[in-house]
């Protein structure tokens, strides 16, 4: 445990529940055993240059893998290709033109099915109309659209012609839109009328023209037809997707690009201050989405149905849903709206429905199944699926081992994969027929990633809590922060010298497994004591009666910060405070004992569905919230910091 002098996070939890991958996994697994490991670590740039030959298709061989100039990397130098001829084109070529690339089930229940031939069709005609309104080479277009085929579409026309595009997720309001085009300078602004959500049709198209209003760099918006709500339409400035594409020409050929070109910017806003445009290029990122979407899902793509639950507006739509799978000529379901419409069990549906094999989801959904309870997915014929994905945030113990049984079955394994918007790709990741898991535990990294965990002084440790760091460079990492190269050095390479760090607090256990702490500037510290936020809910999270819990550090006048929980229970599970309290004592000891804990029926989360502790923080200060514009839904604090002030009575 630390002294009070350490600035290292404690180590408090034990879990030492062990799945091996399952036998029957195993028998037609693509990576039983260490090789790939073994080769990796025997020469890490030969390893990713043999999967970039391997799995990528290229016009011209690159002359060097990597030219690292700390912190500046360039992958494949001198190589040429084409994303979208490799997503699309050459499975066409192979003579997979009929294989089902997206089945996409829209919230209304209607169903559109897209085969490659189709998609390559779709995306050749986009990518004329996007060269008719003057989108060249090196231009950045802007997405804002619902979870529509014509998503992906849009992300591989740009891809095809040399564009570069900037998603921006269709939840966000039109200021966050208007300062992402201007960040970006957009030429051209991609929307749609309106999308399905909970039932009802959310206009789009309303807060694009606020948004363009604020800008001056669009020339032309595209509007795709989805909602069938009323939109004004600028002439000159704004077409309708349909009409564009009636007009368009199927003869698009692929133009190589660059390895470092461009490919896209995607904007992550942290917890505060101005969003960065995250820069992804070329080569490196595609053998990198590619490779581990292969790999880590195990996938087998004359058979597999992969279903990510993502939205393209994230990272994880880009790399895997839209690049990752379709390189890897996968099948994959696409879905457009909320997992409770038209009841709790719609995604199970879904599962049963495209008998998918794959599935990949957060651990706020997990946690939102558990509290709706088991009854959903035991309405459904699960059994199709084989393999269970993570990504997000911190997967509890608890929360892992609900997703095991009840909708795994038992049988499949799960791989909780560790990365950012930053990384491009998977880094942290069991490879499910080869790594034996614990729950709660992202494993190690990957074939050809090197992470550290490091104390405060930056060193490495073999044991017990610290920082993650990622020591070499890997082919999907970000090239910098789109305008702002200082900045880009101040986040991410100035904090332990020569390494990059992630922003996460991580400990390693006896067996060298690493586990995900949470976010750095979450972290607590009572009585000197540097506690994860992490640890302290994976404790609520195993007792039987709760589904969900986020934990804050607020001031106290006695121990610096105290603990205070914010608790959401499973569905019709009663327990009390003190009996919570006492339980985290006992999972893992008297000083994370939360001082308060508020049960709650929802938990503040962004719209990607992470916690928001630094509002919780403000609750529990009973400070003025700051910054509330990233919140996925305003009323949660309201009745928090109205539950605060009662208590606060009591
Ligand atoms: O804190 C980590 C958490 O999510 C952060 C990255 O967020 P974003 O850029 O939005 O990308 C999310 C999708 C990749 C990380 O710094 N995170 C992501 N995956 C995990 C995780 N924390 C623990 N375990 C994970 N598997």
């Amino acid at each position: 445990m630390a002294t009070d002098a350490s600035r290292d996070i404690d180590d408090l939890m034990a879990e030492n529940r062990k799945f091996p991958p399952p036998k029957d996994f195993v028998k037609n697994t693509l990576v039983a055993g260490t090789f790939l490991y073994d080769e990796a670590n025997e020469d890490y740039e030969s390893f990713w240059a043999r999967q970039a030959a391997e799995l990528v298709s290229w016009d011209t061989p690159w002359d060097t893998i990597c030219e690292w100039n700390l912190p500046f990397a360039k992958w494949f130098v001198g190589g040429k290709l084409n994303v979208s001829y490799n997503c699309l084109d050459r499975h066409v070529l192979a003579g997979n033109g009929d294989r089902k690339a997206i089945l996409w089930e829209g919230e209304p229940g209607d169903t559109r099915v897209l085969t490659y031939a189709e998609l390559l069709d779709e995306v050749c005609k986009f990518a004329n109309a996007l060269k008719s309104l003057g989108v060249e080479r090196g231009d950045r277009v802007n997405i804002y659209l619902p979870m529509i085929p014509e998503a992906a579409v849009a992300m591989l026309a740009c891809a095809r012609i040399g564009a570069a595009h900037s998603v921006v997720f269709g939840g966000f309001s039109a200021q966050a839109l208007a300062d992402r085009i201007n960040d970006a300078s957009a030429k051209v602004l991609i929307t749609a009328d309106g999308g399905y959500r909970r039932g009802e049709v959310f206009p789009l198209k309303p807060q694009a023209d606020e948004a363009v209003a604020n800008t001056t760099s669009i020339e032309h918006v595209v509007v795709v037809k989805r909602g069938g709500n009323a939109v004004s339409m600028t002439p000159g400035r704004d077409h309708w997707y349909h009409d564009l594409m009636s007009g368009a020409s199927n003869d698009c050929p692929a133009e190589p690009m660059d390895s470092e070109q461009l490919l896209f910017l995607l904007y992550t806003s942290g917890t505060t201050g101005k969003p960065k445009g995250i820069m992804h290029t070329t080569g490196g990122y595609l053998t990198h989405v590619t490779y581990t979407h292969k790999y880590v899902f195990d996938l087998h793509p004359e058979k597999d149905v992969y279903w990510c639950t993502a939205d393209v507006g994230w990272v994880t739509g880009h790399s895997y849903i839209v690049y990752g799978p379709l390189a890897n000529g996968a099948t994959q379901v696409m879905y457009e709206g909320v997992p409770n419409f038209p009841a709790n069990d719609r995604i199970w549906s879904i599962v049963e429905k495209y008998k998918v094999s794959i599935f990949y989801t957060a651990p706020t959904a997990i946690r939102t199944y558990m509290k709706w309870g088991i009854e959903e997915p035991a309405k459904h014929d699960l059994s199709s699926l084989r393999l269970l994905g993570s990504v997000g945030e911190p997967i509890n113990p608890e929360a892992w081992i609900w997703y095991q049984e009840n909708i795994g079955g038992g049988r499949c394994p799960i791989v909780d994969t560790w990365w950012q918007t930053e990384t491009g790709g998977i880094m942290i990741s069991p490879l499910p027929g080869a790594t034996t898991t614990k729950p709660g535990s992202a494993t190690f990294p990957i074939p050809g990633v090197h992470a550290e965990v490091v104390n405060d002084a930056g060193e490495p440790i073999t044991h017990g809590g610290g920082y993650l760091t990622l020591t070499h460079p890997w082919p999907g990492m970000l090239r910098g922060i789109w305008g702002d190269p200082q900045r880009y050095k101040d986040t991410y390479w100035s904090t332990y010298e020569g390494k990059y760090f992630a922003g996460d607090g991580a400990k390693l256990d006896a067996d060298g497994y690493l586990w995900l702490l949470g976010r750095v500037d979450d972290v607590m510290n009572v009585s000197g004591h540097r506690i994860s936020t992490t640890e302290v809910e994976s404790a609520l999270v195993s007792h039987p009666s709760v589904a969900e819990a986020a934990v804050v550090g607020a001031k106290d006048d006695q121990t610096g910060q105290a603990i205070i929980a914010y608790v959401t229970l499973r569905g019709g599970a009663t327990v009390d405070e003190t009996d919570l309290r006492n339980h985290v004592a006992k999972e893992i000891g008297a000083i994370a004992k939360p001082k308060a804990v508020y049960f709650t029926p929802d938990l503040p989360k962004t719209r990607s569905g992470k916690i928001m502790r630094r509002l919780l923080r403000d609750v529990a200060e009973g400070r003025n919230l700051g910054d509330t514009t990233t919140l996925a839904d305003q009323s949660v604090v309201a009745e928090l910091q109205a539950r605060a002030a009662d208590h606060s009575e009591d």
